[in-house]
C-alpha cells in the first residue's frame, strides 16, 4: 500500500517537472512543425531531467526526430527496417559522427546494440507501419514493442528511460498489445518503473 502511494506522489512530481520542462523549451521553438515539437520536447525534458547522453530509436522514417535531436546527445543509434529509408538516413547524416544508422529489424537488431552500450540510455520506440514507403516486419507485423521491450529488459541498466510513440494505437489490435497489458507487463519487471501516458506517449520511468 505504501510502496504504491509512494510510487503514485513520485509519478506525479516527475510528470509536473517534466510538463514545466516541456513548455518552456516549446516557448522557444513556437516555429517549429507542432507535431513533432512535442515528441522532440519531450525527449529534450528528460534527457535534460534525468541527464541521459545516448538516445536509441527504433523506427528512423524521414530522420525527423533524429534531425531535431542531433546536437543534444553525444551518441544516438536509429533502426529502421527499410532499405531505402535507412540508406537515405545514412546520407543525411553521414557528417554527423554521432549518429548511427542501422538497417534492419529493431526486434533483432536492438540486442547487437544493447550489448555494445551498457550506460543508461533512452529509448525512444517508434516503429510501426505507417504509410506507403514504412516497412512491415516480417517477424513481428506492425510493431515489434514487445520483441523490443524484451530485449532492453534483458539488457537493463539502472537509469534508463522509455518513451513508446503512439499511445493510442495501444489497443490489443493490429500487432499492438493493449495498455493495461503492457502496464502489467512493466509492473511485474519489479524495477520501481512508474508507467503513465502524456502527449499519446507511453513513459516507463
Ligand atoms: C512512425 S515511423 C518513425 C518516425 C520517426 N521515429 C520520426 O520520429 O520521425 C515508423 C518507422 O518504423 C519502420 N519500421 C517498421 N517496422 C520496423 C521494424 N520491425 N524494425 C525497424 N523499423 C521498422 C517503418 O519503416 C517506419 O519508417
Amino acid at each position: 500500500m505504501f510502496k504504491k502511494i509512494k510510487r503514485k506522489i513520485v509519478s506525479n512530481i516527475v510528470f509536473m517537472r517534466l510538463s514545466f520542462l516541456v513548455q518552456r523549451l516549446k516557448r522557444k521553438n513556437q516555429s517549429e512543425d507542432i507535431y513533432h515539437i512535442d515528441k522532440i520536447e519531450k525527449i529534450l525534458a528528460v534527457k535534460k531531467l534525468f541527464n541521459i547522453n545516448i538516445l536509441i530509436e527504433t523506427g528512423t522514417y524521414l530522420g525527423q526526430t533524429v534531425n531535431y535531436v542531433k546536437n543534444h546527445f553525444s551518441h544516438i543509434f536509429s533502426i529502421e527496417l527499410s532499405e531505402l529509408l535507412a540508406e537515405e538516413a545514412k546520407r543525411k547524416f553521414k557528417k554527423h559522427k554521432n549518429v548511427e544508422i542501422i538497417k534492419g529489424d529493431s526486434g533483432l537488431a536492438l540486442s547487437e546494440i544493447l550489448k555494445k552500450v551498457q550506460a543508461k540510455k533512452i529509448f525512444w520506440l517508434d516503429t510501426h507501419y505507417s504509410s506507403g514507403i514504412a516497412a512491415v516486419s516480417d517477424n513481428f507485423g506492425n510493431t515489434p514493442i514487445l520483441k523490443e521491450l524484451e530485449i532492453i529488459f534483458d539488457n537493463w541498466t539502472n537509469g534508463n528511460i522509455i518513451l513508446i510513440d503512439d499511445a493510442r494505437l495501444f489497443n490489443g489490435k493490429n500487432d499492438y498489445p493493449t495498455i493495461e497489458f503492457l502496464s502489467d507487463y512493466i509492473l511485474k519487471k519489479n524495477l520501481e518503473l512508474r508507467f503513465f501516458i502524456d502527449k499519446d506517449i507511453i513513459h516507463i520511468i
